[in-house]
């Protein structure tokens, strides 16, 4: 367990979290490196078999630091962003190995995708198509390409984050997929590499992985029939993690032994986008208990972490573990753990059995993916510091700093009139 008490203070990674937050500005984001590596490494010891490669999803975390420390392990990008793309440069990630996903990418983005010489866009329409065939004509060079299916697929996840059924704005149905291969083939400046799916996130059964395989299987072997072949085939991200903490889910290795046979049978290179299975049991957010407000019918234990520095349970309901960081085991009481922002969805979590006064510090469990990158100013609030633990000092590195007022403040200061 890498949190866990010790004498009834709370550790993360060996560090004791009281020590720690004293010292520090409260909120802040915590991430264990061995955590991330040892998940990542899980996946290349799955995939051995395989002609394979690894794009984590940039968006679940993107944080340089964390992205160079993937990059070092020879990790590819799945990015959705010019900004994504040059932060994976900044991190010394390699663009022959970034797919490029989304609905909406701009031609500034397309061009210097191009430019630094991607692994492949994983297109979601005809337009896209045109576009991006014209502005690699323009420069002259050619643009890998796969299409990304919509398998139409039900899966067991927060609507929000499920993107692979019928009424998604996600990928091409399966019969406009092969008229676009058909029109790709007669394009110059495309290169037919692959063929992708994207079902969802935070899901934790393989059948609907399955399912969409077999379809994409149908198809790579229809475009086969038109001389049309593929080399790769891009699985995308996706799989769950449990956030709470006797969840039995579907592990890395048996999810990938899972899928392994049809895969096998495809005879592709295999592509995955983890995001959130990498980096979301990776990280915590600590914040420091401002008021404990009693109401006839509540207890709210006010926090100063707000929705600005983490909005998964505001946006998705998502119910994370909250551990206070000095466990007084006896006395426990049932609560709403509530942030300072103005919205009655500004919760950490609702009805949480524990106990803490006013000063005391709390954990929030499994934030690495979806926290910081979903951190806004609302309220004219800060973006947190983040910190890591190496794994061979197990010593703490901060790895962004908190901003200031001015960092809130600069692009709009300038147009202030006096
Ligand atoms: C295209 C694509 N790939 C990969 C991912 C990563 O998903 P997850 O974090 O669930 O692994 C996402 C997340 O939304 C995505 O949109």
């Amino acid at each position: 367990m890498s949190i866990s008490y010790n004498n009834n203070f709370l550790h993360f990674d060996n560090i004791n979290l009281k020590q720690f937050s004293e010292e520090s500005l409260t909120p802040y984001y915590l991430y264990s490196e061995s955590l991330i590596t040892d998940n990542f490494n899980t996946y290349v010891d799955s995939l051995r078999e395989f002609n394979h490669l690894i794009c984590y999803s940039v968006k679940a975390n993107s944080n340089l630091s964390i992205l160079s420390i993937l990059a070092k392990q020879g990790s590819g990008f799945d990015i959705v962003s010019g900004g994504e793309l040059q932060k994976v440069i900044a991190a010394g990630g390699d663009t022959k190995k970034v797919v490029f996903s989304g609905v909406g990418k701009t031609e500034e983005e397309i061009n210097y995708a191009l430019e630094n010489e991607i692994l492949c866009f994983n297109i979601e329409s005809n337009d896209e198509l045109i576009t991006i065939n014209n502005l690699a004509n323009k420069k002259g060079v050619t643009a890998n390409v796969s299409f990304r299916v919509n398998p139409e697929i039900n899966v067991d996840t927060h609507p929000y984050i499920a993107t692979g059924m019928k009424d998604n704005k996600f990928g091409i149905d399966e019969k406009t997929v092969i008229s676009l291969y058909d029109d790709a083939s007669k394009l110059d400046s495309l290169k037919i590499t692959g063929i992708d799916f994207h079902i969802g996130s935070q899901i934790n059964s393989t059948s609907p992985f399955i399912d969409s395989i077999k379809k994409i299987n149908n198809i790579v072997t229809v475009l086969a029939d038109r001389n049309i072949h593929l080399e790769h085939i891009d699985i995308g991200g996706g799989l769950g993690i449990s956030y709470e903490s006797n969840a039995n889910l579907l592990s890395i290795k048996n999810f990938i032994n899972e899928l392994s046979p049809l895969l096998s049978k495809t005879g592709l290179k295999v592509i995955v986008e983890p995001g959130r299975s990498i980096v979301g049991k990776s990280g915590i957010l600590v914040s420091k208990v401002l008021n404990i407000k009693s109401t006839p019918d509540k207890i709210f234990v006010v926090i100063d972490a707000g929705m600005n520095d983490f909005i998964r349970p505001a946006l998705y309901n998502a119910d994370h573990n909250i551990l206070p960081i000095v466990s007084y085991a006896s006395q426990k009481f049932i609560c709403d753990v509530v942030g300072p922002i103005c919205e009655t969805a500004d919760f950490m979590g609702k009805d949480k059995e524990l106990y803490v006064k006013t000063g005391d510090y709390v954990a929030i469990e499994d934030v690495g993916a979806y926290g910081f990158s979903l951190a806004s100013n609302y309220n004219v609030r800060p973006r947190p510091d983040e910190y890591i633990i190496n794994s061979d000092t197990k010593s703490i590195k901060k790895i962004r700093e908190r901003e200031d007022y001015n960092d809130m403040v600069k692009s709009e200061l300038k147009f202030l009139k006096t």
